[in-house]
């Protein structure tokens, strides 16, 4: 197993890896740069696509382009023309709160959450945000409130789980999911975290035996978890505390991508960890993914 740098571009949060696999290229964004990310690793060209807000999350659409949750709304991105067209407004009685962590769902729907105010990383306004469905229709459902951080996603293969992290419960969270309605239940804790010695919860991916594989802020390290024991599997380690997120990419799926931050560092921090804010990759780890889905609407 080898742990390098990918696109050794450091920028502020780094976040939302998403293997597109039909263009071959990686998407992520920079939160605070407001930027969206699109990186090919073959030739090493990076498009870069400037959002006037902070940028959460990016997805792939199916008919081109890309759904992106920022700020307050979710928006399509045209690759071609780089403009953003609005498609819906959340928390409206909330306008400090912010988009964060999402991902698509197998029918196609987007899933993205919000949170509060957060003046120093994981110090955020409380119980402020929700967690929102972008359906293929335009429609926009709440599935629920009272959301710190709202970050991982990640579904079975047989679609009957919806895993979740709010970073600030120290856990994640499954519920049985109806792929039909896109309506999750049962919401339990199937894994827990201690903060002071594994980090806090961010990003996470699932691979192809249902291990979940979590990105842990604070401690650089992603961790595989076995959902159905709530056990540690494997720790990685990264040369940045702040590891953010991460998921499978690559030709065959099997090359980790992990996005990391150094927001909130001095200027002597950085100093001190120069590789926070870049992207790693993951090869050799022995387990794969599935491919990246995209947003039907
Ligand atoms: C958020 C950050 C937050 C971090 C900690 C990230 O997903 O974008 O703002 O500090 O999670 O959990
Ligand atoms: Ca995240």
């Amino acid at each position: 197993m080898a742990v390098s740098v990918a696109v050794d571009e450091p920028g502020i949060l780094m976040e939302g890896p998403h293997w597109d696999d039909r263009s071959g290229t990686l998407l992520y964004v920079d939160i605070h740069g407001q930027h969206v990310h699109r990186w090919d690793p073959v030739t090493k060209h990076k498009d870069t696509y400037d959002i006037d807000c902070m940028v959460g999350t990016v997805v792939p659409r199916e008919s081109g382009g890309a759904v992106v949750a920022a700020g307050t709304k979710f928006a399509f991105l045209d690759f071609e023309t780089r403009q953003l067209t609005d498609v819906a407004t959340v928390d409206q009685h909330k306008p400090t709160n912010r988009f964060n962590d999402g991902k698509c769902d197998a029918a196609g729907r987007f899933w993205a959450g919000t949170m509060g105010a957060e003046p120093v990383p994981t110090k955020v306004e409380r119980k402020v945000g929700s967690l929102y469905c972008l359906h293929t229709d335009g429609n926009v459902t709440k599935a629920f409130n009272e959301v710190d951080i709202s970050n991982g996603l990640a579904w079975t293969s047989d679609n009957s789980i919806m895993y979740y992290i709010d970073s600030l419960l120290y856990s994640v969270d499954a519920f049985d999911f109806d792929l039909s309605t896109g309506i999750p239940s049962n919401r339990r804790q199937v894994m827990t975290f201690d903060p002071t010695v594994d980090g806090v919860p961010d990003g996470m991916c699932i691979d192809t035996d249902g291990k979940l594989w979590v990105a842990m802020f604070n401690t650089g390290q992603v961790l595989q978890v076995d959902p159905n024991t709530g056990t540690q599997l494997r720790s990685i380690k990264f040369p940045a505390p702040r590891t953010t997120s991460c998921c499978f990419g690559g030709p065959n799926l099997d090359v980790m991508y992990v996005t990391s931050s150094r927001k909130g560092y001095s200027a002597e921090e950085v100093q001190q960890k120069p590789l926070s804010g870049c992207v790693f990759q993951v090869t050799g780890l022995g387990a794969r993914g599935t491919p990246g889905l995209c947003y039907n609407g």
